[in-house]
């Protein structure tokens, strides 16, 4: 793609409709690049930790983002001691860095029953009780898939900030936070 047709970047409020095109875009396009961001959380003893994740739910009007995950997993604690993320996309078609930085909400049991009951069998296994993801186990395989609907958590990634890196001809950042209702500040890349 040419990057004269990224004309959606030189001003604040298309770049910030074109990131949020692309975030939706990857909650429903499995080959878009929002598709897998790259989720962070800090340990409870201070240490940074990412990891892969899926995008599954970008609501704009609500500034918030959903992530399916295991109860079980050590990105839980992390956020039980400390409830913030960041989450990270570079979509390399649009020449765009996404970073967000975000409160969370750990959602699961009755409050997610519903979402649960839209998880395709296939997804499911993801979330079983019989080991914590990340616990020692004698050989490779040495795992059960069986689902387990109680383990399974809906994280509410309700957006702080949205911080955008466009690399074009010229170069250019933007940051929009909730506080400031989304207006954006521009800022030297
Ligand atoms: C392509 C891909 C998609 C993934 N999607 C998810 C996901 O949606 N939720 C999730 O909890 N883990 C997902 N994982 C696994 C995580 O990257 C990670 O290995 C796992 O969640 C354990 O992380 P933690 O110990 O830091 O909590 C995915 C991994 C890959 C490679």
């Amino acid at each position: 793609m040419s990057l004269d047709l990224h004309s959606w970047s030189n001003e604040l409020g298309t770049l910030y409709d074109h990131a949020w095109q692309r975030l939706v875009r990857g909650v429903h396009d499995r080959h878009a690049p929002a598709r897998h961001p790259t989720l962070a959380t800090v340990s409870p003893d201070g240490l940074p930790k990412a990891r892969t994740v899926v995008l599954r739910a970008a609501d704009k009007s609500l500034g918030r983002l959903e992530i399916h995950t295991n109860l079980h997993s050590s990105k839980i604690a992390d956020l039980m001691a400390r409830p913030l993320a960041a989450l990270h996309v570079w979509d390399n078609g649009s020449r765009l860095q996404i970073r967000v930085e975000a409160d969370v909400e750990i959602a699961s049991g009755a409050d997610v029953a519903h979402t649960w009951a839209r998880v395709p069998d296939r997804s499911r296994t993801a979330y079983s009780s019989s080991h914590t993801p990340g616990h020692p186990i004698p050989s490779a395989l040495a795992y059960d898939n069986a689902p387990d609907p109680s383990v399974f958590a809906v994280l509410h990634l309700n957006i702080r900030s949205l911080d955008l890196l466009h690399l074009g001809s010229d170069h250019r950042r933007a940051q929009f936070t909730r506080e400031n209702g989304w207006a954006g500040q521009w800022l030297v890349p």
